[in-house]
């Protein structure tokens, strides 16, 4: 069965369940989803699979989490060509990191299978749809 990863950094749980969702949306689609901590997996395991789940959450000002994630997506960002990928993360009030991300996701060869899915705190059902839709795509 295909394993997909859904690799998450969370601060209080919202970008959790919107890895939840995603993952639950991979696993009706009939393949594997694996989910997993930023802190759980590294950028190598990471690239060792064709399409990948990655959440993280608005931080700093309006940047990936820069302790843990960024550190991880610098170093999985070469390694991205060829591979699908949905991204995802909540935010509090802004949200423009998400375009920021995309942008790099695409210009690492990466196929986006859906647009960054934002949820404004924890995910609504509007959010929760597009994550949905967007595990379906990574399983496909
Ligand atoms: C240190 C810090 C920096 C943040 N920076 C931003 C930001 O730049 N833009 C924004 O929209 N939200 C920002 N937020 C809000 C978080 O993105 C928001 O609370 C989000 O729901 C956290 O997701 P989590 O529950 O997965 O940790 C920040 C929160 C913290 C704690």
């Amino acid at each position: 069965m295909k394993q997909i990863p859904v690799i998450f950094w969370t601060g209080t749980g919202n970008t959790q369940m919107m890895a939840d969702a995603v993952a639950e949306a991979i696993n009706a689609a009939g393949a594997e989803a694996v989910v997993k901590n930023i802190s759980e997996i590294t950028a190598d395991e990471a690239a060792g699979y064709d399409a990948l789940a990655l959440g993280c959450p608005a931080m700093g000002a309006e940047v990936l989490e820069e302790c843990e994630f960024e550190p991880f997506f610098t170093e999985l960002e070469g390694k991205l060509a060829g591979k699908k990928v949905a991204i995802f993360g909540s935010y509090g009030w802004g949200g423009s990191y998400m375009q920021d991300w995309e942008a790099r996701v695409k210009d690492a060869g990466a196929t986006l299978v859906a647009d960054g899915v934002l949820a404004l705190g924890a995910p609504d059902d509007e959010a929760m749809a597009k994550l949905t839709e967007a595990g379906k795509l990574l399983a496909e």
